[in-house]
């Protein structure tokens, strides 16, 4: 089988990973995985919670609770998505053997690249974009390391650099993994601070974790492949904002965890001890 990203995709990764945003190419386009109809049939498969549809038609910075569904079924997004103004995530579809197939099979491409700096990829994870024609999805941020493979159509991604405490407070990271919507408030006076990056058919972006982003789509329907992981490197990142969390709930003022290559040892070790030391005390049930 051919490889999905070839000798010079592979080089380009690990000048990439895992901090800074950039484009890859990949020889996916075409996969019969990603035609139309075998979106509708893998909706079809799929349970309804991981199935996410709007308007697309959204300001780049919005309250999650405004943004509306937009009344049509599934498989319907699909079919016309072309003239439904409408963009969905076909969420987890790992949990579809065929799509898991194809997941392993990309990412074992590359984990050999990403082990020497973050090790393992933990938690492999895949979602499926389909967009209408100028859909916009507003200004978030993942938790994960993230590649977004274009098949069909074009978008462009505008990233922003996480470190950046103007474009993101350290509360928000700390907001975020206590559970908070992946949204973020957007302040146009960052605009310009934003990397935008567009890629077409056989083109794919690397994002960092937690990078934030919003996304434009061109002037045809678009689809996308994510694929996803975390690291042992992440978990820890997560872990320090746990505990700054705690720190500030009672009343301390604690520096942000630093990003790659440091690697947050102190904060996600004394997090993850209190945290067992919880559940065992019966205060948190296991996670
Ligand atoms: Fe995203």
């Amino acid at each position: 089988m051919m490889q999905t990203f070839d000798a010079d995709a592979r080089t380009r990764f690990q000048t990439l990973y895992p901090e800074t945003p950039g484009k890859l190419t990949h020889n996916l386009v075409g996969h019969p995985l990603f035609e139309l109809d075998a979106l509708i049939a893998l909706s079809g498969r799929m349970r309804p919670v991981d199935v996410e549809q709007n308007i697309g038609n959204l300001p780049v910075g919005i309250d999650p609770e405004k943004v509306a569904h937009n009344g049509l079924s599934v498989a319907d997004t699909i079919r016309s998505i072309e003239e439904n103004g409408s963009w969905m995530v076909l969420k987890f579809v790992e949990q579809d053997p065929e799509y898991k197939a194809l997941l392993d099979a990309v990412l074992d491409e590359i984990a050999p690249l990403a082990a020497g700096s973050t090790g393992p990829m933990l938690k492999r994870e895949a979602f499926i974009f389909v967009s209408s024609p100028g859909a916009v999805t507003p200004f978030h941020f993942d938790p994960e390391h993230n590649i977004l493979l274009q098949l069909r159509g074009q978008k462009t991604m505008t990233v922003f650099d996480p470190t950046d405490h103007d474009v993101v407070k350290p509360e928000a990271h700390e907001a975020f993994h206590r559970g908070a919507h992946r949204n973020l408030p957007f302040d146009e006076a960052i605009c310009a601070r934003g990397l935008p990056l567009t890629i077409t058919p056989g083109e794919a972006i690397y994002v960092p974790v937690k990078a934030p982003h919003w996304v434009q789509n061109g002037p045809a329907t678009s689809i996308s492949f994510s694929i996803t992981w975390r690291s042992e490197w992440s978990y820890r990142e997560q872990y320090a904002h746990n505990l700054n969390a705690m720190m500030r709930d009672i009343g301390l003022n604690p520096g942000a965890p630093q990003r790659y290559p440091s690697q947050n040892l102190a904060k996600s070790t004394a997090y993850r001890a209190i945290a067992k030391a919880r559940r065992i005390a019966g205060l948190d049930k296991p996670a």
